[in-house]
């Protein structure tokens, strides 16, 4: 049976339209904590009192003060080989997108081209009450932040993480073009539990459209039956073996 790092390997030298789904797990070796399993992020902390509207509602200050946290957490953080093999990627081939549950960052800082934000990000922040002279979202990258719970600078009313919380939609246009990149050759999800919809069922949604699709995961996942390809270990260290079978230019 032939190696599922040289056929994956294989099917990416085939393919011309290449989508990836990314999640914690890809930042991880960078040093940024996933959210499920033992050293996760929902065991200590509640998501329903941290990441829902009517959380910030009740209590604005707690959710800034976990933002803040993760904000400096993150803003240590560098690329790793995961988002290095993506980014290149992202450059080589012409039809590559990458759709980030990730809101770090880490895939802009590594150079991705085509990303988009599937649950927006830690650095971005919008008016909660939507005020007329804001722009819908604007960068804020202050770490530590001088004001917690930080006020929006149109209205003095409060401003909050421009991130998809528990009970939101995502975004129009982020559905959108998500949906156009289930158009593809490869789909691969790489390092999330695939537990969270809708970001969980496009892996799916990309099979049912002809796309062949390869998990990358630590460990077996409720995706895992249902992609053409499983590979279990490090995202870091599968890309980067793909990528320097891909660069050899051996026949694989
Ligand atoms: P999770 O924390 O749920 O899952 C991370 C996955 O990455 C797990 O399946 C791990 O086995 C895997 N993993 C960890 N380290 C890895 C490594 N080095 N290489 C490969 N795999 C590795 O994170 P997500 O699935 O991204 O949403 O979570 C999805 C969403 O749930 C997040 O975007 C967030 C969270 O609640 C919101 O906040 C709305």
């Amino acid at each position: 049976m032939e190696d599922p790092i040289y056929q994956f390997a294989r099917r990416i030298r085939e393919a011309s339209r290449i989508s990836v789904l990314t999640g914690a797990g890809v930042s991880s070796a960078s040093g940024v904590p996933t959210f499920r399993g033992e050293e996760g992020l929902w065991k200590s902390y509640s998501p329903q009192e941290l990441a829902t509207p009517e959380a910030f509602e009740r209590n604005p200050k707690l959710v800034w003060e976990w933002y803040d946290w993760r904000r400096g957490l993150i803003s240590g953080c560098r690329p790793n080989a995961a988002h290095d093999v993506l980014s290149l990627w992202s450059k080589r081939y012409p039809e590559f997108t990458l759709i980030t549950q990730n809101v770090d960052g880490l895939h802009e800082k590594a150079g991705t081209e085509n990303v988009i934000r599937f649950h927006g990000s830690i650095w971005e922040v919008f008016c909660r009450d939507r005020c007329r002279s804001s722009p819908e979202r604007w960068v804020d990258e202050t770490v530590p932040l001088e004001k917690i719970p930080p006020s929006c600078p149109y209205c003095g009313g409060l401003i909050r993480p421009a991130v998809v919380w528990f009970g939101e939609g995502i975004d129009n246009d982020v559905l959108a073009k998500s949906t156009a990149a289930l158009d593809c050759d490869i789909f691969m999800t790489v390092g999330t539990a695939a537990v969270v919809y809708p970001a969980a069922g496009l892996v799916d949604a990309a099979h049912q459209r002809g796309a062949f699709t390869v998990e990358i995961n630590l460990e077996a996942t409720s995706a895992s039956g249902a992609v053409d390809l499983s590979i279990q270990g490090p995202a870091e260290d599968i890309l980067q073996k793909v990528e320097d079978l891909l660069s050899q230019n051996t026949d694989t």
